[in-house]
């Protein structure tokens, strides 16, 4: 089977082909970061207007990669929530435009699922795994039982992790996205900084829930007081960060006696992260799965992949389906 995926839920518009026998036939990503980095964020029009260019030359792209055409595509995924939803309405359009053309089924795919499932595209993992999901948009933990038997153990409460490290580096004026220019500046850095911990003891119920708002403004007081340098500010900010990311993981496989973890979004790509997650993990017995860098951010590949994981249960939807820029997976 194959299965044609679009992304467009946030500033990347990107089309893939997964074939269920060879792979990746094709996986093409257009960035808008340059025209968004002079905001510091995303500017939602800005991502729509782009999306709204890019959605036809990417699908080309991704057809001529792939090297098939386009009669040859068995269901067409689309990334159908959660995202800045005028950004998700141009893949929705275009993903249903595509679908009467060519008279083929549609595949509606979560973005934090298709993060997650991205993971199987170079590995095998071995069910039930506990998913941690560190993304410009969310910071969540999930026992995945199965494909489509997911439980939610717990999320952030104010700020993701993603969008923490951009407005870290928006403060130490580093530029966008901030979560790789920190990563790297906090390599030459030292943790001489004292930052709070958020949620990592406390509350029951915060348990597996995160807060990285206050820290966020702690990391403004420091800079504020000018007295530091900004790689031993990036440094105790990433260092804070993946404690309580690490901690909190390690915990809930403790609690609920699982022995697989997957890491995915765009926050798993950083090396601290990967480092500090791994090693104290075998400490326990348990596996670790990032996905390549590649996949960690927003592309079309993992919407591909998921899609043919639902497109085999034969789960397709109708031309009236209205994407949601909020609905828990
Ligand atoms: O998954 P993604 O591409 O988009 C969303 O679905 O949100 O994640 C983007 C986020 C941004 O906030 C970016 O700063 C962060 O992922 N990011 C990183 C790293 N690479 C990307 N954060 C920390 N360390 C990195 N190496
Ligand atoms: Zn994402």
């Amino acid at each position: 089977m194959k299965v044609l995926g679009i992304e467009t839920s946030c500033d990347e518009t990107a089309v893939a082909i997964y074939d269920s026998e060879k792979g990746l036939l094709s996986n093409v990503v257009s960035s808008q970061i340059e025209i968004h980095s002079e905001w510091g964020g995303v500017f939602p029009e800005l991502a729509a207007r782009e999306h709204t260019k890019n959605i036809l030359p990417v699908l080309d792209k991704a057809i001529k990669d792939a090297d098939i055409s386009l009669s040859d595509i068995d269901a067409i995924a689309f990334t159908a929530a959660p995202g800045l939803i005028v950004s998700l309405v141009i893949g929705v359009v275009g993903a249903k435009a595509l679908a009467f053309s060519i008279d083929k089924p549609l595949v509606p795919v979560h973005h934090i699922e298709a993060h997650i499932f991205s993971n199987f595209l170079e590995e095998k993992i071995d069910f039930p795994f506990l998913a941690l999901v560190v993304s410009g948009g969310h910071t969540e933990l999930y026992i995945i039982n199965n494909f489509e038997d997911y439980k939610y153990l717990g999320g952030t409460i104010d700020d993701a992790v993603g969008e923490a490290y951009d407005k870290v580096a928006r403060m130490l004026n580093l530029g966008y996205p901030g979560g790789p220019i920190i990563d790297k500046l906090s390599e030459k850095g030292i943790c001489s900084l004292e930052l709070p911990r958020p949620l990592l003891k406390g509350k029951p119920q915060h348990k597996y829930n995160f807060s990285f708002s206050g820290l966020k403004t702690a990391v403004l007081k420091e800079v504020e007081k000018q007295k530091y340098k900004p790689e031993d500010i990036a440094k105790s900010f990433q260092e804070a960060v993946v404690e309580v990311l690490v901690k909190k993981t390690l915990n809930a496989a403790a609690e609920f006696n699982i022995k697989n973890i997957v890491v995915a979004g765009g926050v798993s790509a950083n090396k601290r992260l990967r480092e500090k997650l791994t090693e104290e993990a075998k400490k326990e017995g348990i596996k670790v799965y990032f996905p390549p860098l590649y996949l960690c951010t927003d592309n079309a590949a993992m919407v591909a992949y998921t899609g043919y994981l639902r497109a085999k249960k034969g789960k397709f939807v109708s031309y009236d389906f209205k994407p949601y820029a909020r609905i828990r997976m």
